[in-house]
């Protein structure tokens, strides 16, 4: 096979692999979405944020700060999480930006060690579930519709990668 028919092959793999269903290659969550990991506007940011995202296994939560002005802890409960407590962490990161990969389900507490910054609300409380939002059952809902026009955009791309396999 030419070099030109070995990479349309690649690309027509690639194509098919994003077509899989279940196939999630792990989702960038930028926590606080433009305002970043930072001291919120009120108490309940990063909670509504939090309510926003669908956080799975594999994914990564991008937390984006300036090394020196915050930091992110993590802690195991929610009590401690309450409390703002620092007696009990888990992991430490303080060279802004922080990219951390969620590979266990279930809850996930972050906050800023720095100051007072957690108790004025720099704090998320995440959870992880273990797989990815399943389709849609209601077949005319709007979700659905994208659903099965991007599957379609998909096949499309797909057989124009086979056409050009098939020219080469
Ligand atoms: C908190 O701040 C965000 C961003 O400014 C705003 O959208 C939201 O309505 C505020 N929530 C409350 C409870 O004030
Ligand atoms: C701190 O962690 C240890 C070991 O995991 C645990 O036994 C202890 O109960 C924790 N303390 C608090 C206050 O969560």
């Amino acid at each position: 096979m030419s070099r030109r028919g070995q990479h349309a092959l690649l690309l027509l793999s690639a194509v098919v692999a994003s077509l899989v269903p279940g196939s999630t290659a792990g989702v960038y969550h930028i926590v606080g979405a433009g305002k970043g990991w930072r001291v919120p506007p009120n108490k309940t940011y990063y909670d509504d944020w939090a309510r926003t995202r669908h956080v799975s296994i594999g994914d990564k939560l991008m937390f984006l700060y300036r090394s020196g002005v915050h930091n992110i802890v993590e802690v195991p409960t929610r009590a401690l999480f309450d409390a703002c407590s620092m007696r009990n962490i888990t992991s430490r990161y303080q060279n802004g930006p922080t990219i951390i990969e969620l590979t266990q389900p279930g809850q996930r507490f972050y906050f800023c060690g720095v100051g007072e910054h957690c108790e004025v609300g720099q704090k998320l409380a995440i959870n992880v579930v273990l797989v990815a939002p399943p389709p849609p059952d209601t077949p005319n809902s709007a979700a659905a519709a994208t659903a099965r026009l991007s599957r379609r955009a998909g096949l499309a791309a797909a057989c124009l990668v086979a056409a050009l396999l098939m020219a080469v």
